[in-house]
């Protein structure tokens, strides 16, 4: 499988969960990465077999001058952009009602959900319409469409990223830049491990396939809203939830 060669993707988040197996099935499909993801260390110990194809930046995403200084280093590294995946995300604290919520931790939250997710659409976009040409899928969530109790930082900022992603769906429909959300359910990763028992069980329970997504799955609904093959899709937020949202 080659639909990724020629191709310069970044992804944020790239050294767990989502953001790994994305990055690892890109990689195997010929795409050129820049890897992104606080954890510098992970991203040194995850990828090691293709020198070539990567360039891993540790970088904290809420940092708007740092992320236009990484999206930089991969255009002059691999020449242009053409694909821009954010899964680099935090839950904050869950399990608690809306009076019980921190405000420095909901805004922490946005932060990296949500504000993140802008800094690195804006600095990729110029890029994209140089070639009029990009794919930018915002990995966002179920919890931002249907609102998951004791989660309100959580899905408050998974639903203003399916906001961005329908403006800036149609901000550059004319361009041949799609841009696109993604609203899991459930995939066992470290940011459900570290979730309380009670509220991963809230979430399991509303699946209709009575079963977690797997990696697997998320990685190749990932693969093809970014590829070229999904042409005349754009600002749509695309279901991963075993039936949970069926609209
Ligand atoms: N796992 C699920 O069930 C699920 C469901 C719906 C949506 N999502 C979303 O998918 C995305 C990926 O989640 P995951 O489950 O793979 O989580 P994860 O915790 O396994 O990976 C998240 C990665 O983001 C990185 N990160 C966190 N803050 C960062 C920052 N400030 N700067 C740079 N990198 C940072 C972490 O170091 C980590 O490597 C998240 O946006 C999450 O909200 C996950």
């Amino acid at each position: 499988m080659n639909t990724f060669e020629n191709q310069v993707a970044v992804i944020t988040g790239a050294a767990s969960g989502l953001g790994l197996v994305i990055a690892h099935k890109l990689l195997y499909e010929g795409a050129r990465i820049g890897l992104l993801d606080l954890n510098e260390q992970a991203l040194n110990d995850e990828f090691v077999g293709n020198p070539e194809q990567e360039e891993r930046i540790g970088v904290d995403v809420t940092d708007e001058q740092r992320v236009a200084q990484a999206v930089a280093r991969v255009a002059e590294r691999f020449g242009k952009i053409d694909i821009l995946i954010n899964c680099a995300g935090i839950t904050g604290a869950t399990n608690i009602k809306s009076h019980e919520v921190d405000t420095a931790n909901l805004q922490k939250v946005f932060n990296i959900n949500f504000m993140a997710s802008f800094y690195t659409a804006k600095a990729v976009l110029p890029y994209m319409l140089q070639n009029n040409y990009g794919r930018i899928l915002h990995v966002a969530s179920i919890a931002g469409k249907e609102g998951n109790a004791g989660m309100l930082a959580y899905s408050a900022s998974k639903a203003a990223v399916i906001g961005m992603a329908k403006v800036q769906g149609k901000e550059y429909a004319e361009t041949g830049i799609t841009v696109n959300a993604l609203a899991p359910a459930v995939i066992q990763t470290p940011l459900v491990d570290a979730m309380p028992e009670a509220q991963v069980k809230y979430m399991t329970d509303k699946i209709p396939m009575k079963r977690c997504g797997t990696l697997e799955e998320a990685a190749n609904m990932a693969a093809f809203i970014v590829s070229p093959e999904n042409s005349f899709v754009t600002g749509f937020t695309f279901d991963l939830s075993g039936g949970r949202a069926t609209y």
